[in-house]
């Protein structure tokens, strides 16, 4: 016999980009199975995500990832309570795959369906796992696609503070590692790339650094890369990689804090695939520390994109009482 879905586990499917992953969490939200097959190697081909890849992949691997995932967490479809997947934002052709798959599971098992926002899922990441529940608080969303503060009054309850004018942060690490010959993705490989290197070496702009907005701009500092390479003998990568990096980091902790500030909040919550970067979390730890200011950030392994945030904010609503239509659409565009 079925519980409520309250109180029954949760099976989440994320297929935004180029990660297959489904996650289950157990009926008081710890997490019993988070599967995550990566399909970085087959891009790193191209230089990048090509979404019809992308998709075709999704729907090779998504049967294997649910079974381990269902093997993992020691249950059958049956005993799950809800499904859920993410609406986008993403690749259409990609986050289609996803979310036919969840919507076939939740008919088929006649329990209910939740579409998720993926910004979502990454903005409340910081807050799986611990005891205190979503707390207000300023949110920075940093990632492949996105540059975000909001205003986080509670769960289910945020406000734009601003966002990336052109590139996202994940973007300009990207861009900037394939225009240094690395593999991508570069966020990674540029962090790697620039321990031990001079981050001092290259006056490199800070796009938008003063503006009184929370606005972002890092196609400049691109640009001043590009125009910089051809000038350069052997030996600079490390110290080029480490002044970007330096110059990404220094604008987003600096803004981050006025955020906080300018909201009246007393923390900060820090996601997305490029809150990986070590440099980066030291940065706005010190200057947290500095101005007062407590901040969490995701786990790790919750950072880079995977289906547990996505059943963790279905999660949310849920215990608020709230489904999705089982007709609700993907949006490659979905706002928060
Ligand atoms: O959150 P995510 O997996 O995907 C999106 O929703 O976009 O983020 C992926 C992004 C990529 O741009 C990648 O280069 C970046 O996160 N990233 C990093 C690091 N690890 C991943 N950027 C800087 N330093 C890292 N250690
Ligand atoms: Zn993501």
């Amino acid at each position: 016999m079925f519980g409520s879905p309250q109180s029954s586990p949760i099976l989440a499917v994320e297929t935004s980009c180029d990660e297959t992953a489904i996650a289950v969490l157990g009926a008081d939200g710890a997490l019993l199975a988070g599967e995550i097959s990566s399909q970085i190697d087959i891009h790193r081909a191209f230089g990048g995500v090509v979404p019809e890849v992308a998709s075709r992949q999704h729907l090779e691997m998504i049967d294997p990832v649910l079974r381990v995932a269902l093997l993992r967490a020691g249950l059958a479809l049956g005993d799950i309570g809800a499904f859920a997947a993410t609406a986008g934002p993403g690749l259409a052709s990609a986050l289609l795959v996803g979310m036919a798959y969840a919507k076939g599971l939740a008919l088929g098992c006649g329990r209910p369906f939740l579409a998720v926002n993926h910004l979502e899922g990454h903005l409340l990441s910081p807050f799986f796992g611990r005891t205190e529940g979503v707390r207000p608080c300023v949110a920075l969303i940093v990632s492949g696609g996105h540059t975000l503060l909001l205003d986080v009054r509670g769960p289910c309850d945020y406000s734009k503070l601003g966002g990336t004018r052109d590139d996202a942060a994940g973007e300009a690490f990207d861009k900037v590692g394939k225009m240094l010959g690395l593999p991508y993705p570069g966020g990674p490989e540029i962090e790697r790339t620039a321990r031990g290197g001079d981050s001092h070496r290259f006056d490199l702009p800070r796009g938008l650094m003063h503006s009184d907005d929370f606005s972002f701009s890092f196609s400049g500092l691109k640009t001043a890369v590009r125009y910089l390479l051809p000038k350069l003998r052997d030996g600079f990568l490390p110290d080029l990689c480490a002044s970007f990096q330096e110059a990404v980091i220094e604008v987003l902790s600096s803004k981050a804090v006025r955020a906080v500030r300018y909201c009246g909040r007393r923390l900060l919550a820090v996601s997305g695939g490029v809150s990986c970067n070590l440099a980066l979390r030291e940065r706005l730890t010190a200057d947290c520390a500095r101005a007062g200011i407590e901040v969490w950030f995701a786990d790790p392994r919750l950072c880079t994109d995977n289906a547990a945030m996505i059943a963790f904010a279905a999660r949310q609503h849920l215990l608020a009482g709230r489904t999705s239509g089982i007709t609700t659409p993907v949006d490659p565009n979905l706002g928060l």
